[in-house]
């Protein structure tokens, strides 16, 4: 099974989805590390419950090239080959990119290309758009602008807040992101020119089970 990294920075709900995929011994990933920019992150208590070794690197009052290094470090003690950013609201330099390029993917709360960014929710609320949801990329130094692996949308309904479609998005986040790291690491999908290919399941490498 491929040694992935799970970069959290608060509440660690889709990291608790990778950690419930990864406890299922046929899933092609294993989770050899969670990592926390903040002490504070209630992710780190949910690692710790599940029995993987979690590690705080403060990224709070020291430059980018300080906390990315510290972070390299600790990737390399546990010999992590794949990097999932779950809720990791730290913005890297193109140097760590780079160095984990086609092996590094992120979660976001939108369809991406639409609403990059913050506040996502709250944006498709206001642009009255219909349908809502998350994506699963490859990350790049653009931020949220890297080639798509998977999406899943939801409906927006009338009457919603934002809290409301953020927990319908939630949901969709917790079964679409372990399927989607999952094609990854077991080479269904994988980086080409510049896009992400997802071949058809079982047309390469190891299967999903
Ligand atoms: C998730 O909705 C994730 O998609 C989003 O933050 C939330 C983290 O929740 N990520 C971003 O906005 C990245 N810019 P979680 O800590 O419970 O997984």
């Amino acid at each position: 099974r491929s040694r992935v990294a799970v970069l959290i920075s608060g509440r660690g709900s889709n990291m608790a989805a990778l950690l419930a995929a990864a406890s299922v011994p046929s899933y092609p990933a294993e989770i050899a590390l969670v990592v926390s920019n903040r002490g504070d992150a209630a992710g780190l208590e949910l690692a710790a419950k599940a029995g993987v070794p979690g590690r705080v690197v403060p990224s709070r009052g020291r430059t980018r090239e300080a906390f990315e290094a510290e972070l390299q470090s600790a990737l390399e003690e546990a010999r992590v080959e794949y990097v999932a950013l779950a809720g990791f609201m730290r913005v890297l330099t193109e140097g760590f990119v780079r160095r984990w390029e086609g092996r590094m993917v992120n979660i976001h709360p939108s369809l991406l290309p639409s609403f990059p960014g913050l506040d996502t929710h709250r944006r498709a609320l206001a642009a009255g758009v219909r349908l809502h949801g998350c994506t699963v990329h490859l990350v790049t130094p653009g931020v949220d602008e890297g080639p798509i692996l998977a999406q899943a949308a939801v409906p927006v309904l009338e009457g919603d807040d934002e809290a409301m479609l953020a927990a319908r998005v939630l949901e969709q986040e917790h079964r679409l992101y372990p399927a989607a790291l999952g094609w990854l690491v077991s080479g269904h999908a994988w980086l080409e020119a510049g896009r992400a290919v997802v071949a058809a399941e079982g047309a390469r490498g190891r299967s999903l089970a």
